[in-house]
């Protein structure tokens, strides 16, 4: 068998195949920040289709932590009630359950909400001037996250990911052009990735569930944070129990100088660079999407797992079609076995 249909673990989650469902915000929450009949229909959907993990999108601990007011957040009983349903419903079908819990930081646009982050600098002129958190606010902040971990554990997933990209509140911390902090969690790298660390640390101390730290990779910036970091921050990550690192990038600066040409595979380097220097698994994204770049990927060594986004997003039977190209029937869907050709 191929490795993009090998099983693979996660910690001790054994997933049945190495395609993974890329967080991708709905926006399609109300007020309440619970799921909603569409979240239902759109994460079992891609269940049916096959892929071993799905990552619910980027999912607030807290309300300040929403992108909008439209994001689904974990902070009560009752929202983790309906995430147990939908964990349920669709593991019923095979696939591995994850969710990223996330914070937005200096990017929340919800209304009423004056966002936070690691020091007072706005994302461009259309966003919020955000406070700067104080050290009892990051406090706060870590036990939220830790209180969603939990809820999280009790609504069966399988897998968290912390949100440590795209310029959200960890990302921004982590960066040099946007954590200007004097304190324990500003100046140096170490003092810069500190908060990541602790939360990755206690969340995984907490639930024992596997760990998924998603991080950018580079900003594209200069001056700002770069591979090399990352590299850092992924070595940390391991050594406090972190069980896969998840490899993206950009998104914390509003116009990023260096930023590449998107093309097929085009964060899949840092990610091979990643994997040279931990001994935990590393996920690949970004215009990944065909069988053929998938394998690519494989083949350089970039990645143990694929995850896809926006392919997924259009085709939710993708997996379908890397089960016929390697004649694979008996994994198919077993409803859809008369479309296998
Ligand atoms: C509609 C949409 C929503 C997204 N929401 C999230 C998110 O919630 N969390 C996250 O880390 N990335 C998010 N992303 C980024 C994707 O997870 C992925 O990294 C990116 O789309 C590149 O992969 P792709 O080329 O396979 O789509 C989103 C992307 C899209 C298109």
């Amino acid at each position: 068998m191929n490795d993009i249909l090998k099983q693979r673990n996660i910690g001790n989650t054994k997933l049945k195949n190495s395609l993974i469902m890329a967080p991708c915000c709905m926006y399609s929450a109300k007020e309440d920040a619970k799921l909603t009949h569409f979240h239902f229909s759109h994460y079992e959907a891609r269940a049916i289709g096959g892929v071993g993990l799905i990552i619910v999108e980027a999912t607030a601990i807290e309300p300040k932590g929403r992108i909008s007011d439209k994001d689904l957040g974990l902070y009560t009983k009752e929202q983790a009630q309906l995430h147990k349903q939908l964990v349920q419903n669709c593991q019923s079908y095979g696939t591995k359950m994850g969710i990223q819990l996330a914070h937005a930081g200096r990017k929340s646009q919800a209304n009423d909400t004056t966002p936070v982050a690691p020091s007072s600098i706005k994302f461009s002129d259309e966003y919020k001037q955000p406070n700067e958190l104080t050290l009892d606010e990051i406090e706060q902040i870590k036990e939220s996250f830790v209180n969603s971990a939990l809820l999280a554990k009790e609504a069966g997933y399988d897998v968290l990911e912390l949100h440590g990209a795209h310029g959200y509140l960890l990302c921004e911390f982590n960066s040099p052009l946007t954590n200007k902090r004097d304190d324990i969690y500003g100046g140096s790298l170490e003092n810069r990735c500190r908060l990541t660390i602790e939360i990755a640390k206690e969340i995984k101390e907490a639930t024992n569930l596997p760990l998924s730290v998603r991080i950018s990779a580079t900003e594209w910036s200069d001056g700002g944070w770069d591979i090399k970091d990352s590299i850092y921050l992924s070595k940390e990550l391991e050594k406090v129990g972190a069980d896969v690192i998840h490899v993206s990038a950009g998104g914390n600066q509003a116009n990023a100088k260096h930023m590449p040409k998107l093309e097929p595979l085009y964060q899949a380097d840092y990610a091979k660079q990643i994997k040279e220097n931990i001994n935990i698994p590393v996920i690949a994204v970004g215009l990944i999407n065909t069988y053929e770049q998938c394998q690519e990927v494989y083949d350089r060594n970039c990645a143990d797992f694929v995850a896809m986004g926006r392919e997924l997003l259009r085709n939710p039977n993708t997996i379908q079609y890397f089960l016929q190209k390697e004649n694979q029937k008996n994994s198919y869907q077993h409803q859809y076995a008369r479309a296998f050709y």
